[in-house]
């Protein structure tokens, strides 16, 4: 079986990619490196001891898939490659659309031109904006609070009418809660090279001196101890789930979504403080005004992949606090 990465070097999909190559997947992969490194391709070599093909190049450049579907019989895509960061998508929502929607309706039109109709997509716990009940069910109403977030619910409607116009696709949408951690080796992680928006890269930064402290968005939310509540997943957990995923639509046909993970919420304060006890340092916090556009808390109900998929998550939060700040350790050499 020969599996697709899009954005096979970025955070989720280098993870992934080790889960597949482990799993005895042959795997092909592009990504034009806008958010990862190149080193990354010799990391996944190093922990899996095996190869893969690598393209570099743009999901939005029909040619080079192309050239792809040509070299090679795919009989799966796993869809990650796309923008991320919130903010951004706020201030340049053309780019989040132009790159998002783009990439995948290039990569569908080239998949269903070589018949190749198995397809992963990366979406996200934001398409159920501000929910109404916990813990958070697919049937969920959905929508969303930023142009990030109307791509992932756009796409969705993108792939379910593509299946209504021909059911021989099998489409599988995960919908991700908050991934953090990294591959155990320390050899793959999240890097990111701005000022991090995401909780856990922040709390690294903290832990290695490069900030002074961590500002907490907000103490005063309807949560046990008042810090904002999320669904954290061990990205390793995560990366299995793809793994599922890809052998239930290949046995099983239709679309259908699924969301990945824990079903545990922790608040701010909760992560924070396991970080200090599992790495034994100091993260200096102080309470700050609430973000704009957060919520008070989310968390999946994670029953349907487990019923379906066979999937569900097993690391805990210790795993990912002590994987995380392993990964910076060993990048930095501290
Ligand atoms: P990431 O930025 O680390 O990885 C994305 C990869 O795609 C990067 O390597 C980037 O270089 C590449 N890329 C972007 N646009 C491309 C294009 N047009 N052509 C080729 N390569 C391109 O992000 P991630 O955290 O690994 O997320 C992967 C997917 O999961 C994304 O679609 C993201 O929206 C989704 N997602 C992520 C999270 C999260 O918290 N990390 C949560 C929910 C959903
Ligand atoms: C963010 C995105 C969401 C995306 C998700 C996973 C926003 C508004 N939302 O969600 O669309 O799907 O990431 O990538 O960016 N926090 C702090 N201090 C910090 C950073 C975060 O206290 O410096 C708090 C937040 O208020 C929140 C929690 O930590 O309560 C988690 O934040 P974050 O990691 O950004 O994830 P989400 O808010 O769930």
């Amino acid at each position: 079986m020969k599996i697709l990465i899009t954005g096979g070097t970025g955070y989720i999909g280098s993870h992934t990619l080790v889960e597949l190559l482990n799993s005895n997947y042959e795997v092909v992969c592009i990504d034009n490196f806008s958010n990862s490194k190149p080193e990354v391709i010799g990391k996944i070599k190093e922990i899996t001891n095996k190869t893969f093909t690598f393209y570099e190049g743009d999901v939005c450049d029909k040619n080079i898939l192309e050239r792809i579907f040509n070299e090679h019989t795919i009989d799966a895509v796993i869809h990650f490659a796309g923008y991320k960061a919130v903010g951004e998508s706020v201030k340049n929502p053309l780019m989040y659309y132009r790159n998002n929607l783009d990439s995948t309706i290039t990569l569908l039109e080239v998949m269903k031109k070589y018949n190749c109709k198995n397809f992963v997509f990366s979406s996200s716990a934001t398409v159920y904006g501000s929910p109404k009940n916990l813990p958070i069910k697919e049937d969920f109403p959905l929508s969303t609070t930023n142009p990030y977030g109307t791509t992932k619910l756009m796409i969705e409607g993108i792939l379910k009418d593509l299946y209504i116009s021909d059911n021989s696709w099998n489409i599988a949408v995960l919908r991700y809660f908050n991934p953090i951690g990294a591959h155990e080796s320390g050899l793959i992680g999240e890097d990111p090279n701005d000022i991090p928006n995401n909780l856990m890269p922040y709390i690294v930064k903290v832990a290695t001196k490069e900030y002074e402290h961590l500002n907490v968005f907000g103490d005063d939310y309807d949560t046990p101890d008042g810090t904002g509540v999320r669904d954290y997943i061990h990205v390793v957990d995560l990366a299995q789930g793809h793994v599922s995923a890809i052998e239930h639509i290949l046995k099983e046909p239709g679309i259908d979504f699924y969301n990945l993970g824990t079903g545990n919420g922790y608040s701010v304060l909760d992560l924070v403080n396991t970080f200090k006890k599992v790495n034994n340092i100091d993260v200096p916090y102080v309470i700050a005004p609430r973000r704009d556009g957060d919520i008070a808390a989310c968390y999946a109900d994670p029953s349907y992949a487990k019923e379906k998929l066979g999937w569900s998550a097993h690391k805990d939060i210790n795993d990912m606090c002590k994987d995380a700040y392993n990964f910076v350790k060993r990048t930095k050499g501290l």
